[in-house]
């Protein structure tokens, strides 16, 4: 009864130019897992959920997304495949000015027509699926404020209500409560979880506040400039995998390292 991933990377490799950013990756990730990736600002988790989506083609190794070769997969089908997998950026990818359920509909685009999407610039379409997705994420009063108006905790939540408007079957989050204070970021990542748990969705969500990601997530995944140093259940993650983790691994005198 082994159910196929729903994301794999196979001995993966990215670089920037000359710069090596992910080495040899290779993971795999089921429907429903709720994973958490964690490391030193650099280690190549931005990058990693850039490839899980497909905006990103590895240099070496391959990328699968449900069931699918990433890599060799053309323009038309590689939008059908990240049709399903929602992304929340750190920046939100927002439009400013427009009012919100312009950007909370934005997340119908994949399905709809040219057309369809340029007259909803015009005449909000999708009213009523706009209202319930703002109201999940807690902001219904919203629908027609300007974007740019809102605190940053809510134009994030506008940027959650998008992707359940989508509704995908994979949410990935990069840092999505960076900018949030703690008690947002603690409403952000309950959303995240019971939004995951709703749906079975998978969840995939980079943090650098390590205490939410283990009350919040089932599997913490440490990377370590560009390698994975581990890739465990939340509760089997020690202060000393923390500390080796977030350690100097460079220049760290002889002996600090394992
Ligand atoms: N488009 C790019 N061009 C060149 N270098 C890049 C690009 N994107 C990322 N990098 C480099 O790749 C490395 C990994 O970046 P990445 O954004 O994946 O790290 P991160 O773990 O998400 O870090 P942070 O916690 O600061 O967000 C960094 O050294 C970064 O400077
Ligand atoms: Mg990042």
């Amino acid at each position: 009864m082994n159910a196929a991933p729903l994301f794999e990377l196979k001995q993966v490799s990215h670089q920037f130019g000359n710069l090596p950013v992910l080495k040899d990756v290779s993971l795999q990730i089921f429907s429903g897992d709720r994973v958490a990736l964690v490391g030193a600002s650099g280690a190549g988790k931005s990058t990693l959920i850039r490839l899980l989506n497909g905006t990103l083609r590895p240099t070496q190794g391959e990328v699968w997304a449900l069931g699918r070769n990433v890599n060799q997969l053309k323009p038309a089908r590689l939008r059908q495949v990240q049709q399903q997998i929602g992304t929340v950026y750190q920046q939100f990818h927002l439009v400013d000015n427009l009012q919100v359920i312009h950007n909370v509909n934005a997340g119908h685009l994949g399905r709809w027509s040219l057309f369809k999407a340029l007259v909803s610039l015009l005449v909000p379409l999708e009213v009523e699926t706009a209202t319930q997705a703002l109201a999940q994420v807690g902001i219904p009063e919203k629908l027609y404020a300007i974007t740019r108006d809102l605190s940053g905790g809510q134009q994030q939540r506008v940027a959650l209500a998008r992707v359940l408007v989508q509704n995908p079957l994979a949410i990935l989050a990069d840092e999505p409560i960076a900018s949030l204070d703690p008690t947002l970021s603690r409403e952000v990542m309950d959303l995240l979880r019971s939004l995951g748990q709703q749906a079975g969705r998978t969840l995939v969500v980079s943090l650098h506040d390590v205490a939410f990601a283990q009350s919040h997530c089932d599997r913490i995944i440490g990377l370590q400039q560009g390698s994975i140093r581990f890739d465990c259940p939340s509760h089997e993650v020690s202060e000393t995998m923390l500390e080796d983790l977030y350690g100097a691994p460079d220049g760290a005198p002889d002996g600090a390292q394992g």
